[in-house]
């Protein structure tokens, strides 16, 4: 693993890449993986570059690479240096090997239903060649379109999910849907950026997203970084924010979706939306259709349980008791009645969602 650093102002970086708006998260480049080390924002920009599935595995593990569309696409690109790390020398060795680096990388966290989808695309294109050179290519090949159509549907999702913002709404986010959590743009935040970039002018209130602090630590600096009018409020904050007028709207991510409409997302997000009901503050969802999970029920979907260290302190700082119990789900479930729109790439799903939900999917056969 090699790791190459950048001091925090790196708007030089941004002008050379060729997404120049946004940060590209996760990279394809001479046979590696490229990706921002996300533990180290905002203090320092750190890229780690991986030859090894199973560095990109532990970045997975690890968070240095999070957020659903993200590791979705990570793990095409795991699966693609499984490919070309393999020794194999027939095509059914070679998709033996990838099975089990598909398995390796499937089990780095069960939330997220992209990660599963994204080897799952990978894995059948590897079935449709031929030699193990050309089936080489074609993992490769495929993961890359898989980042480079990440950014496409996120900007298509914007411009559906920017005509439910008016001007000067200030929008509440949870945790980072952003260019961070994608390859770039991001779903949340890629509505956010879609609906300033039709000429409406917004405000953003980033909640911190405790423990592992994804809305202080990324939403606030991609949308400082990108010139937003960004407030970062503590968690606790939610309720007074909305009972004092100071939010409109709300716009979250998603890490999966079921077809009844319940949404799984970052822990926290139940409350928000709660809240949002209790306010009459509409509460939208963006994800794209690899978001979807058309087949587990709802009471079904594994939540990740994390470190208790995770909440024990902040950062190095340890701010409980030693031997507390720590109960830490990295995920919650929103039901649909508290949801008053899911943005896709396909348009934007109303409810009652089970119909909405299933069109969605007819449309897209
Ligand atoms: O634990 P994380 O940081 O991977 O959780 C991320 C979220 O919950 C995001 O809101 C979700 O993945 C949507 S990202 C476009």
């Amino acid at each position: 693993m090699v790791h190459f650093k950048y001091g925090i102002d790196f708007f030089s970086l941004l002008a050379e890449s060729e997404n120049n708006s946004t940060l590209r998260t996760i990279e394809w480049k001479d046979n590696k993986v490229i990706m921002i080390d996300q533990t180290k924002l905002p203090n320092q920009l750190v890229f780690v570059r991986y030859d090894d599935y199973n560095q990109v595995a532990d970045a997975i593990r690890n968070l240095v690479v999070r957020g659903a569309p993200a590791i979705g696409v990570s793990g095409a690109f795991g699966l693609a240096l499984a490919a070309l790390q393999s020794n194999a020398e027939t095509k059914e060795d070679l998709i033996s090997d990838l099975k089990k680096a598909k398995q390796i990388l499937f089990e780095t966290r069960p939330t997220a239903v992209n990660l599963s989808w994204g080897l799952e695309q990978i894995m059948k294109v590897a079935e449709s060649g031929n030699s193990v050179d050309e089936l080489k290519d074609l993992v490769v090949n495929a993961s890359k379109d898989m980042a480079d159509k990440d950014i496409e549907i996120n900007k298509t999702m914007g411009k559906f999910g920017a005509e439910l913002f008016e001007n000067n709404d200030t929008i509440m986010t949870h945790c980072n849907a952003g260019a961070l959590a994608t390859v770039a743009y991001g779903t949340a935040l890629g509505v956010i950026r879609a609906t300033k970039e039709s000429g409406k002018n917004v405000k953003v209130i980033a909640t911190e997203t405790r423990p592992v602090q994804q809305g202080s630590r990324l939403t606030a600096f991609e949308l400082k970084h990108d010139g937003f009018d960004v407030s970062l409020i503590p968690d606790t904050a939610v309720g007074y924010s909305m009972m004092n007028g100071l939010v409109n709207k709300v716009v979250v991510g998603a890490d999966r979706i079921v077809r009844t409409g319940h949404v799984f997302n970052k822990i926290g997000t139940y409350q928000v939306a709660t809240m949002a009901n209790q306010h009459r503050i509409p509460f939208y969802v963006a994800a794209p259709l690899s978001t979807f999970d058309m087949e587990t029920d709802a009471n079904d979907v594994i939540i990740e349980m994390r470190k208790g260290t995770e909440v024990t302190g902040v950062g190095e700082t340890k701010t409980a008791p030693d031997g507390v119990n720590v109960i830490n789900p990295a995920f919650d479930m929103t039901p649909p009645e508290l949801i008053s729109g899911i943005i896709t790439e396909k348009g934007v799903a109303k409810p009652p969602f089970d119909e909405s939900i299933k069109k969605l999917f007819e449309a897209n056969l």
